[in-house]
């Protein structure tokens, strides 16, 4: 099975799409491997499909390095990235680096973290110049929820779609290798895509980006309502549901465990 690392993912930009997904734990970690994920991403997202919350925000600092640990113990092959939790770099540059570094400790290959304002840009010239990689992340921006007064979709408009645009140009100059573009328009995801020397990673954002990440409960079926441009590779929640149900009337009846 091919390594991938960070040169070898911008060397796909062009050659091979790249059908990237999350995951949080090592179970769901290694299985994402060894069926070829090229990148897994630890989410911030954990906060809404594992920890129970409405929004990434609540995610502490604390439960990505345990995560990322978990899933870099089990990945042999992907590139793992760490995504920063909200206020993990707001708060100061040096803490932001502090933060970076303790995800790289724990087996990150490299991370993740939104935005294009010039602080953010300093911070991605900054981590990269220090060895640390960093996903950009432009568009759609779930850490900016309480701004947009809900996830939604951005560069709708000429202006805002000019400003996406050169977002993501501007972290591609800061020195990202990859950007994430969240939920806009595909014609703006495509002329971003042939602008940038750097591999386009898309959710919600159509087929032209250089790949795609999904979130892993939500490919796996694992969540039941997912937005409209999830597609589903598996119904687990039916699968998990059905098997602790007949456990549950297996021991009630006394099937299980059987007397030998
Ligand atoms: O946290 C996450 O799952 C993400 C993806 C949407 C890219 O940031």
């Amino acid at each position: 099975m091919k390594k991938w690392n960070v040169v070898a993912v911008k060397a796909a930009k062009g050659v091979e799409k790249l059908g990237c997904c999350t995951a949080y734990d090592a179970a769901f970690a290694s299985l994402a491997d060894s069926a070829g994920v090229p990148i897994i991403l630890v989410g911030d997202s954990m906060g809404m499909t594992t920890l129970g919350y409405e929004t990434t925000l609540p995610v502490e600092m604390t439960e990505t390095l345990s995560a990322t640990a978990a899933v870099a113990r089990a990945v042999k092959d992907a590139l793992v990235v760490a995504d920063l939790p909200f206020g993990s770099y707001q708060c100061g540059d040096d803490e932001a680096m502090k933060n970076a570094v303790s995800c790289l400790k724990r087996g990150a290959d490299a991370v993740k973290l939104e935005g294009a304002t010039e602080r953010i840009l300093s911070l991605i010239s900054r981590m990269t110049q220090s060895g640390i990689p960093v996903v950009a992340h432009v568009g759609m921006m779930p850490q900016s929820v309480n701004g947009y007064g809900g996830f939604k979709r951005q560069g709708k408009t000429r202006e805002d779609a000019a400003k996406v645009f050169e977002d993501a140009k501007a972290v591609e100059k800061a020195g990202a290798f990859a950007v994430t573009l969240e939920c806009i328009p595909s014609e703006l995801a495509a002329s971003i895509t042939a602008s940038l020397k750097i591999p386009t990673i898309g959710i919600g954002a159509g087929p032209v980006c250089d790949g795609q990440w999904l979130v892993m409960h939500d490919l796996l079926g694992l969540n039941e309502k997912v937005p409209s441009f999830v597609r589903k590779y598996a119904d687990l929640a039916n699968v998990v549901r059905g098997a602790f149900s007949s456990y549950v009337e297996e021991v009630k009846s006394g099937v299980f465990p059987p007397a030998k």
